[in-house]
């Protein structure tokens, strides 16, 4: 294994922060105590089949499959344009981010593969514009169209739009030969489009839900399209697999790290503030807010008494939100968990140059690394934050590179899975983005007798009163 990267929570303690707001180290033997059975739990849960996203780093299946298709496509394809939402857009956009440059996309010399899109919204102005953009080089785009279900309104109503789109510019033939479906193996909605139109398949995995997708080819073919090393990626998180997968609490990142959330959350900070200093892991705070706010925020526990019960993630990047955030975070109520993600080792140095002659007092930056700026940052914001008593984690990355990555990935996929434990609810269903969902059909016009009442009930519940609006 090239490089591991690892959580350091010595300043969510006592004797760093004090026993009011720090844990003690009966505290910390107590969580010890109620995580021990749990890692075996997971353990067996895992070797029962009953938590597939965790055999997905020995997929080589998978791997094999992403990799065929990117053979047959790659070459050929200049621009590729992901369709989906939630668990089926935040991973592929983190890994493009984390994984290749700023430039990518704009600048050729830059790029290891196409041009990567993802459109996760409907909002028809950023989809026009760049439908202007593509639509003189549809025969140089692949568009991978991602749904488990389906039936997402979104995710359809853009594909819906890209089919027509296909079909007026190349005909049948070539609605077929630029897209790609990744969807369920046998059921739903995108399954049978795809059959009926003789698209290239990929699988989302039987029993892997969006958010734990990522390391399937949901995220691995936009991913080895463009470039990324999916086998490092892959390597990573079996390495991470290791880890935590250990019996032993204070050697297990991800039951340690779900331990302290969830005693922080039962002391009253109930909202976990994630804050990347470094620009390429900022989507990763995306991808892990929706795992942590879809897993673990839940109504009910696994008895069925009502616990509403849940972390609220926040994404926050350093050095951007320091003049933006932390006057609140150091001063505001003292009910936050701090996680960062720190690098150690850029790819890229860059040295600031001199102060102009008028500014002498500038001078204490000349010549200094860029990085050393932002990681000098980082300590100080976290020094700052540790004066005032706010409970702080980092993951500290030796560098940002496939492994790594797969680490994280996967160091956050085990954790949401302890936390979700030892909060006592079911990690892996989402009923309430339901209601939703359907109240969408409704509003669009769907057939049928329980549609036409939702509207009603919709209308009556949110129609505008004018006394109201002011
Ligand atoms: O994590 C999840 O399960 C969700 O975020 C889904 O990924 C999202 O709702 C999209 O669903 P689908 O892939 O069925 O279009």
């Amino acid at each position: 294994m090239q490089s591991q990267i690892k959580l350091y929570y010595k300043n969510v303690t006592a004797e760093v922060i004090g026993a009011e707001h720090g844990i003690t180290v009966s505290q910390l033997k107590a969580l010890a105590e109620k995580s021990s059975p749990l890692i075996s739990q997971l353990n067996e849960e895992r070797k029962a089949g009953q938590t597939p996203y965790r055999g997905l780093p020995y997929n080589t299946q998978i791997a094999q499959q992403v990799k065929d298709l990117v053979g047959q496509l790659k070459e050929d394809c200049e621009n590729l344009v992901v369709l989906g939402i939630g668990g089926s857009a935040l991973g592929n956009i983190a890994l493009q981010t984390a994984l290749n440059p700023y430039m990518y996309n704009l600048d050729d010399t830059q790029r290891a593969g196409p041009r990567l899109f993802v459109f996760d919204n409907v909002d028809p102005e950023q989809l026009a514009s760049f439908l202007g953009w593509v639509s003189d080089k549809l025969d140089k785009t692949v568009f991978n169209v991602i749904s488990k279900s389906g039936r997402t309104a979104e995710t359809a109503s853009q594909f819906m739009i890209i089919r027509q789109l296909l079909l007026d510019k190349l005909g049948p033939e070539g609605l077929q030969s630029q897209v790609v479906a990744t969807t369920d193996a046998k059921e739903g909605t995108l399954r049978k489009i795809a059959a009926d139109a003789g698209f290239r398949c990929l699988e989302v995995p039987q029993g892997v839900g969006g958010r734990f997708s990522v390391l399937s080819a949901v995220g691995l073919f936009s991913a080895a399209m463009c470039g990324i090393d999916i086998d490092s990626l892959l390597e990573g998180a079996r390495d991470m697999d290791d880890r935590v997968s250990c019996e032993d609490f204070y050697k297990n990142p991800a039951a340690l790290n779900a331990a302290i959330n969830y005693h922080f959350y039962k002391r009253g900070k109930k909202i976990s503030v994630i804050m990347p200093y470094s620009y390429s892991l900022k989507d990763l705070a995306d991808w892990y807010r929706q795992l942590w706010a879809e897993s673990l925020g839940k109504a009910e526990d696994l008895k069925g008494s009502k616990v509403h019960i849940g972390p609220t993630p926040v994404k926050a990047l350093g050095t951007t939100d320091q003049h933006s955030q932390v006057q609140l975070y150091r001063e505001g109520p003292n009910d936050k968990l701090f996680t960062f993600l720190q690098v150690e080792n850029f790819d890229t140095e860059l040295k600031i140059g001199p102060a102009p002659d008028c500014a002498s007092e500038l001078g204490f930056l000349a010549g200094k690394d860029l990085s050393t700026l932002l990681n000098s940052e980082k300590v100080a914001t976290e020094y700052a934050l540790l004066v005032d008593r706010r409970p702080c984690l980092t993951v500290v990355f030796p560098e940002v590179n496939a492994c790594t990555i797969g680490q994280f990935i996967y160091l956050y996929e085990v954790t949401t899975s302890f936390a979700g434990a030892l909060f006592g609810i079911n990690t892996y269903n989402q009923p309430a983005v339901e209601l939703g969902k359907e109240a969408t059909f409704a509003l669009m016009g769907r057939a049928g007798d329980e549609y036409e009442k939702l509207v009603q009930q919709i209308r009556s519940l949110t129609k505008i009163d004018g006394e109201f609006l002011v």
